[in-house]
């Protein structure tokens, strides 16, 4: 039976070093947690990197075997692999380049090589499980070269790239020294997926101008195939957040947090630590609410959870010294004996516990300075049986094109997103119903198995489309 393969750099498990032993924790990122729903089925598999170095063969051979009975195969990185591949191009150079975080790329031929020969293993990897007529699905910013390395090995093959980050206009795709390597190396694709038609044409307009290769109405016309490339906004498991907000469990657990933290208005954000998700401009809104309304001393707190990430990156380390600082001060200037204005947890949570969160909060604050979706802002729609609760969410997520019910602010408009922060206190149940209803109505229409079917129709589709052609 034909299987679909799933390619990403980062498994939906990462392995972890603890107390002399490795275990198995859930990745966080939209990617994985997003997939994570649809790859068991059939005979599907994950091939990725395990998110650890482990040079033992001894032990390799047992994580191979774990993972199998996972349904994953793990590509094994070198501890140079990760500093070079991983830190380096990856989130060195593409990443803020794509984020439009100019100021922090790096140029280094060395970590270039190194981003070929990595892509270069996962193909290995590929080819030593690949049936002629499977589908391999190769995900994310970290593998762009891998869709041109299958088509070479594979010339027939049923190949679909899909990219979970923003693509960048022509302008920051040209600083790249690289960039016509990495899109002749996305173009070896039959199937380009982004999140936003922004995306999709930033895309276009690259290859044009970069590769030469024209395009019409989505369709790349490549030396001897045709290329379709579109927007397919992705969604979530829907279904799963509603039950678990509804479980014993979740229900027990909100309890206790409320019990806890009093009968005050809770204002909740929850993100990896990244530059590009705006904390530390979130923290001055804050700070200037409270600042200019001191009647709301006392009744509102802000839970920041901030999700451990690419620590060894220097921008990342700055960015969580920064956010220390700043939590610290407003904590310092305004806490009193009984109320605490930010409760802020360097860690990731489990699932039953972000349910929690996600249902017990009045406001989700979700402000990225740019983010290709965000899902966190989806999950809290999804999880709020009530209706009740607000969504403040940036128009520079890829969700905001879908969650117009948000109250949508621009992250930069300091003064924008403190307003927005006290409508949100104010607004009233049926106006939070309103908007909650229609949010998701859009979410569990377009969940993330419509979204499988909407991209795998479409890879068949462009398929025989190609065969009519030859
Ligand atoms: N998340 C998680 N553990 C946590 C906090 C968050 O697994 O403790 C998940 C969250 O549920 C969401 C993902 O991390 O699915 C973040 O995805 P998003 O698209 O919002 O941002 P990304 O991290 O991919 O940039
Ligand atoms: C985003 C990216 C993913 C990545 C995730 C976590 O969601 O789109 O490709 O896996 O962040 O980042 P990490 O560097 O830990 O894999």
């Amino acid at each position: 039976m034909a299987k679909t393969i799933i390619v990403s750099n980062r498994l939906p498990i990462s392995l972890r070093h603890r107390n002399g032993k490795f275990e198995f924790k859930p990745s966080a990122g939209g990617l994985a947690t997003g997939l994570g729903s649809i790859y068991k089925s059939g005979e599907n598999i994950w091939i990725g990197w395990p998110g650890n170095t482990i040079e033992d063969p001894e032990q390799r051979a047992e994580i191979i075997l774990e993972l199998h009975e996972l349904k994953m195969a793990p590509v094994f990185l070198s501890k140079e692999d990760v500093t070079k591949f991983y830190e380096g191009f990856s989130n060195e150079t593409l990443w803020p380049a794509f984020h439009y975080f100019t100021q922090y790329i790096e140029y280094n031929p060395d970590h270039w090589e190194s981003y070929k020969e990595v892509n270069r293993k996962f193909c290995d990897a590929i080819l030593k499980k690949a049936d002629p007529d499977d589908t391999i699905w190769v995900h994310d910013y970290q593998l762009l070269l891998l869709p041109q390395m299958l088509r070479e090995a594979l010339p027939e093959a049923t190949i679909a790239f899909f990219q979970h980050i923003p693509f960048p206009s022509y302008e920051i795709m040209r600083m790249i020294p690289w960039r016509k390597e990495l899109l002749e190396g996305v173009c070896g694709a039959d199937l380009i997926g982004f999140h936003t038609y922004d995306d999709m044409r930033h895309f276009l307009s690259a290859v044009g101008r970069i590769t030469g290769l024209s395009s019409e109405s989505g369709y790349i016309q490549a030396e001897n195939r045709i290329i379709n490339v579109d927007s397919f906004p992705m969604g979530i498991d829907y279904g799963k957040f509603v039950k678990q907000a509804k479980s014993r469990k979740t229900q027990n657990i909100v309890k206790n947090f409320r019990n806890q933290v009093g009968d005050q208005k809770l204002i909740l954000t929850i993100d990896r630590l990244d530059y590009s998700k705006g904390i530390p401009q979130r923290i001055h809104a804050f700070h200037d609410l409270l600042k200019d309304h001191k009647e709301l001393h006392g009744k509102v707190s802000m839970i920041m959870i901030v999700v451990p990430s690419r620590d060894k990156v220097k921008s990342y380390k700055e960015l969580r010294e920064e956010i220390d600082l700043l939590v610290g001060r407003i904590n310092a200037e305004y806490s009193t004996l009984n109320w605490v204005p930010v409760h802020y947890f360097y860690r990731s949570f489990p699932f039953e516990e972000l349910s929690a969160f996600y249902s017990m909060s009045d406001i989700a604050l979700v402000t990225p300075l740019r983010d290709g979706m965000n899902l966190v802002c989806k999950e809290y729609v999804a999880s709020r049986g009530d209706q009740g609760g607000v969504l403040i969410l940036s128009e520079m997520a890829g969700a905001s094109k879908e969650l117009r019910d948000a109250i949508l602010v621009n992250p930069n408009d300091r003064e924008g997103v403190k307003s927005a922060i006290y409508q949100g206190l104010k607004l009233d149940e049926s106006e939070q119903k309103t908007r909650m209803a229609s949010m998701q109505e859009v979410l569990q229409r377009y969940d993330i198995f419509q979204w499988v079917k909407v991209f795998m129709d479409r890879l068949e589709h462009v398929k025989s489309k190609q065969n009519e052609l030859t």
